[in-house]
């Protein structure tokens, strides 16, 4: 049995993907950290992309100072997001790779081919205080090559599973399974994330030696229909309860 309860880190990156949909000062991020918070997120998670598609730099300041539980910051390991992560400091910074062509992240990072960099961004890291996990594909070599550059927490990708029906999803899920048993062996704190939903997450949180789960897409998704009914509700209300038209002396 483990010794632990599996934790949440709600990403939030996609309501900032909303407000830059328009450039409004809307929705707040601040109100998106402090609900995602009063829900019981255990972390919030923010991904500055190069491109800065969602997250802008100052959102990243700004949750820095209100975030009351951890900050993780998703980044690429290039010199630009390394000295913002060094004058922020998050709790912890999750390496991802970053491509610009990209819907989201596709995958896990390329330790083998990447391998200087990522040690030296995880040394780095690591003597500033900041945790820093790897976001990976559930494999026992890239396990092990996440050991070979300093890093004690990985990410497993769970994009494939999220994705896959039936057998394959089965067979991916035994994957992550072997993973997560194989990485808590080698010493490495073990969290997972990506495309989780109500509906698979179930089979992931439940095994033992998972510590935190990063989801947002799905959290996001969600807020909106349970919500939705009571933002028309409040807009009937203030046009029903209109008084006198603006300018009209
Ligand atoms: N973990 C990592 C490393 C990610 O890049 C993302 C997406 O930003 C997530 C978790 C969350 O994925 P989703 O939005 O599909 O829940």
């Amino acid at each position: 049995m483990q010794g632990f309860q599996t934790t949440l880190g709600v990403n939030i990156d996609h309501i900032a993907s909303l407000r830059q949909a328009r450039h409004t000062p809307y929705p707040n991020i601040r109100r998106a950290i402090a609900d995602a918070e009063a829900g019981g997120a255990d972390g919030i998670t923010i991904h500055l992309r190069e491109d800065r598609r969602h997250i802008q730099d100052a959102d990243v300041y700004l949750a820095r100072e209100c975030v009351s539980t951890h900050l993780n910051l998703e980044m690429a390991a290039t010199t630009e997001m390394l000295e913002i992560a060094l004058q922020v400091k998050p709790d912890y910074c999750c390496l991802v790779p970053e491509k610009r062509e990209e819907l989201t992240t596709e995958g896990g990072l390329d330790i083998d081919k990447h391998r200087d960099r990522i040690a030296l961004v995880c040394e780095t890291l690591h003597a500033a205080g900041i945790a820093v996990s790897l976001f990976i594909e559930p494999e026992i070599s890239i396990l092990e090559s996440a050991l070979q550059v300093g890093a004690k927490i990985v990410e497993l990708h769970t994009g494939g599973y999220a994705l896959a029906t039936g057998d394959v999803q089965q067979q991916a899920h035994r994957h992550i399974v072997q993973a997560v048993e194989q990485g808590t062996d080698l010493g490495l704190q073990v969290n997972a994330g990506h495309g989780l939903a109500l509906g698979n997450v179930g089979a992931i949180a439940a095994i033992p030696q998972i510590r935190e789960l990063n989801i947002g897409h799905a959290i996001i998704a969600d807020a909106v229909f349970v919500g939705l009914k009571e933002a028309v509700r409040a807009f009937k209300h203030t046009i029903n309860g209109a008084g006198q038209p603006f300018n009209s002396k």
